[in-house]
């Protein structure tokens, strides 16, 4: 249950996961405190107690990431800001003059806009495949074959979203990594909404660079997030600075993770999305996304029974609802629901590339999203107010 109480003592029910994942289970803020309390040295500066407690931790944090995600080497887990620093290093780190690369029709801006900015900078080019996310009758085939026909000799690089952040749409990325694999080419995954709900392993589906957030499905603190680097994948690193080795040496070093990792790294961050990644093995990714789904669908229905509401893509089944009022703006959808305790995110959730495919209204879409503390109590105001607008 994510029902608590706002300052002004008003319920308020979090619809809002996947923006950011809230509440968060309570080892996570144990972990945290834990870290500021008695392990507060800096990680991989200094060889203090403190300095090795809290380097000890964040190398368990890189073992249980590379356990989570089967890459098979710890040492190649390099922590970031966010998906989206982690999602720049990659194409900033791969891409040269020249290269081509596929993304699909359903990308966050955190793809879109580094790809729209090398393009501009006549770096690369870059062509968008289709999902096929609007039709019920969509199957991995038909977009294997249309992803296919548009890698050119030059294409470098396939990016996308495993999971949307707008509906339920989830892509076979097995099938499009064994493609990429095939093909030569790079196979880069943003995981933001699928981390800590559907299983990756990136030996099998074949992924070359997972990009992940700690503060969504993974349960962690925002503010930190990981890039995950298969065997011999080397991007030319973001940022330059400290990093605890090779000090004296105007070069980073090469090592890994340290080439990529320049700066104090979040530790109290790292203590808890390594507990984070600890709950969600407990409790088993089928659990979280069959919950996740059953949420949804409930959602869904009802408001399909609607003649005042739009579902976009209803025919997918998932965690993530995006819809529209007839006669309302998103934003006017969104207040209305807030002044009743409830919080959705409307407006367009920094993804126009999805936007523009799912076809939604200008003024933008309601998304509601749900997690596994999220219950069919929360989802029953959510119908019942939105039934209130008919
Ligand atoms: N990318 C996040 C969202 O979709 C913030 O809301």
């Amino acid at each position: 249950m994510t029902t608590r109480n706002d300052t002004r003592g008003k319920a308020q029910i979090y619809l809002d996961q996947a923006a950011t994942s809230f509440q968060k289970p309570p080892e996570v803020l144990r972990a945290m405190s834990e870290h500021m309390l008695n392990r507060g040295g800096n990680p991989g500066r200094g060889s203090h107690r403190l300095a090795l407690a809290a380097a000890e931790e964040v190398y368990a944090c890189r073992e249980a990431a590379s356990a989570l995600f089967d890459l098979g080497h710890p040492e190649r887990v390099i922590f970031t800001m966010n998906t989206t620093q982690a999602l720049n290093l990659a194409l900033r780190g791969f891409l040269s003059k020249g290269d081509h690369v596929l993304c699909s029709d359903l990308e966050h801006n955190s793809v879109f806009r580094p790809l729209w900015a090398m393009q501009k900078e006549g770096r690369i080019t870059f062509d968008i495949f289709s999902t096929f996310v609007a039709s019920p009758l969509r199957n991995e085939e038909m977009i294997l074959q249309d992803l296919e026909r548009r890698i050119r000799p030059n294409t470098k690089m396939v990016v996308c979203a495993h999971a949307s952040n707008l509906c339920s749409s989830v892509l076979p990325l097995e099938a499009i990594g064994h493609l990429c694999r095939r093909r030569g080419i790079l196979f880069v995954v943003d995981a933001a909404q699928s981390a800590g709900v559907y299983e990756i392993s990136m030996r099998r589906m074949g992924i070359d660079a997972l990009c992940v957030p700690a503060h969504k499905g993974l349960m962690g603190p925002q503010g930190v997030g990981m890039l995950l680097l298969g065997e011999g994948i080397t991007p030319t690193p973001l940022i330059f600075g400290g990093n605890g080795v090779d000090s004296l040496s105007g070069d980073m070093s090469e090592d890994m993770p340290e080439a990529y990792e320049a700066g104090t790294l979040p530790g109290a961050g790292i203590s808890g999305l390594r507990a984070g990644m600890g709950f969600i093995t407990r409790v088993g990714l089928d659990n979280i996304h069959r919950h996740e789904e059953k949420l949804g669908n409930r959602v869904k229905t009802a408001l399909l029974r609607m003649p005042h509401v739009s579902v976009y893509a209803p025919h997918l089944e998932g965690g993530v609802v995006l819809f529209s009022v007839d006669g309302m703006t998103s934003e006017e959808v969104g207040a209305f629901l807030d002044r009743h305790g409830i919080c959705v995110r409307p407006g367009f959730h920094c993804c126009a590339l999805g936007h523009k495919t799912l076809k939604t209204p200008d003024e933008g879409a309601v998304r509601a999203s749900f997690g596994y503390f999220n219950t069919e109590k929360e989802c029953d105001y959510l119908i019942t107010a939105v039934g209130l607008l008919g």
